[in-house]
């Protein structure tokens, strides 16, 4: 029996929480040691009263602001009436959310869910079914096509086709059935195709990967070859969906229609988990009563919510917004290149910025920022992004900008 240690008392300092978490909490994260207590639009502060620019957004899942008045209207609303009947009865929050997001997709079904991983899971179980129901694939043949580099969740399946080590070693066994070819590179996609192949899935932009973008004709190449080849293009858009990249979805940006989307982070509005693959009938409709579902999928407070913020987006203004703040956040950031940064790459409000590793890791950038009021995670070594809120204003962003150059500055001053 594990003995109670003095941090099951209560914490009420910063160094009181981080204890209790260090003592507690699985192992399973490496945060910055910043303790948040409150949020307000794209700003959190902190259990000391600091105030710091949210420039991660929690991974983008918090694109309308922290304690968006409409979205917590729509919480608060709902949380009166009733959060959760689970899918053996209707509820009244449900058909107003998947009709208002089919419609805002362009397609005709939604299939509800809450995590991201359970968006892909289901999104492959979707296009398995459809390969075996509808292609006339042989059983227990199908294979799926991904693209390396790819990050689409932490479950045994999805860490089955990734390349990640880390995110890999003492996993397995893995799950078969996947074919991972380079990514940004259609015709190596084309030649993966076989007749066991029910579908390609991909991000739009791999977000984890650094905010890898692929060329511009990549997109609409997937498209040409999966429609020719009757394989389903599955575009995971997760993390680039939902206004982030200045279109509601960034295929909207490349010009292409998936066969499914899966969505979620910011359909929770920041307040619930809220996920979904959304697609055709003629796809989806390839699911029957009692072949999969979940307890929460499709509740009633996250309906609510959903249809907020499908609301939000109807509207076209964080969209546009993020396009507009984007452009001035991307040429801000190219102007640092060669000033510690080797290269920036993004679209909308979404920059992966690299680092020089002779300078400094992603993460000692992170904790010098975080030390000036800006908080942002780094990836793969020495890759930082930044993702504030859509609601950021012009002159945060700049000078959010303007720490990063500050510290870039320190950093090659304290080289020097
Ligand atoms: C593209 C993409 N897909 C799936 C996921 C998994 O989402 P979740 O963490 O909600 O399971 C993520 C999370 O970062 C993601 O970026």
């Amino acid at each position: 029996m594990s003995s109670m240690t003095e941090t099951t008392t209560v914490a009420t300092t910063a160094a009181g929480f981080l204890q209790q978490e260090n003592d507690h909490a699985a192992h399973n994260y490496h945060p910055l040691e910043v303790v948040v207590e409150r949020g307000e639009g794209a700003w959190v502060i902190d259990v000391t009263g600091r105030r710091y620019l949210d420039c991660l957004a929690a991974y983008s899942a918090v694109n309308f602001g922290h304690g968006h008045p409409a979205l917590v209207a729509a919480a608060k609303a709902q949380l009166d009436r009733i959060t959760l009947t689970s899918r053996a009865f209707h509820n009244d929050q449900l058909g107003p959310f998947v009709s208002a997001l089919a419609e805002l997709a362009g397609k005709d079904m939604v299939l509800p869910m809450n995590t991201g991983a359970e968006a892909v899971e289901s999104g492959i179980k979707v296009a398995r079914a459809w390969g075996y129901r509808v292609k006339g694939v042989p059983q227990n043949k199908a294979t799926i096509i991904v693209a390396d580099g790819n990050f689409h969740g932490r479950t045994t399946t999805i860490i089955s086709f990734s390349n990640d080590e880390q995110a890999r070693a003492d996993f397995g066994p893995f799950t078969p059935g996947f074919v991972s070819v380079p990514y940004g590179d259609a015709a190596a996609l084309e030649a993966a195709i076989d007749e066991t192949t029910v579908a390609v899935l991909i991000e739009p932009i791999q977000g984890e990967s650094g905010i890898v973008v692929p060329p511009a004709e990549y997109l609409p190449a997937v498209r040409e070859i999966t429609t020719r080849h009757n394989v389903l293009f599955i575009a995971d858009e997760i993390q680039s969906g939902l206004g982030r990249t200045g279109a509601t979805f960034q295929c909207d940006n490349a010009g292409v229609v998936p066969d499914l989307y899966l969505l979620g982070k910011a359909l929770g509005g920041g307040i619930v988990p809220v996920s979904a693959v959304v697609g055709n009938k003629d796809i989806l409709g390839v699911l029957r009563p009692g072949e999969h579902g979940s307890t929460f999928g499709g509740n009633p407070l996250a309906a609510a919510v959903g249809s907020a913020v499908v609301g939000l987006l109807a509207t076209g203004e964080y969209q546009q917004r993020a396009s507009e703040l984007g452009e001035r956040l991307q040429a801000d950031l190219r102007r640092l290149i060669g000033f510690g940064v080797l290269a920036v790459r993004g679209a909308g409000l979404w920059a992966g910025i690299d680092i020089d590793p002779e300078l400094a890791s992603g993460r000692e950038v992170c904790e010098r920022l975080m030390e000036r009021g800006v908080l942002t995670k780094d990836t793969h070594g020495s890759t930082i992004r930044l993702a504030p809120p859509i609601v950021v204003e012009a002159d945060e962003l700049d000078w959010a900008v303007k720490q990063l150059e500050a510290v870039l500055e320190d950093l090659r001053a304290e080289k020097a």
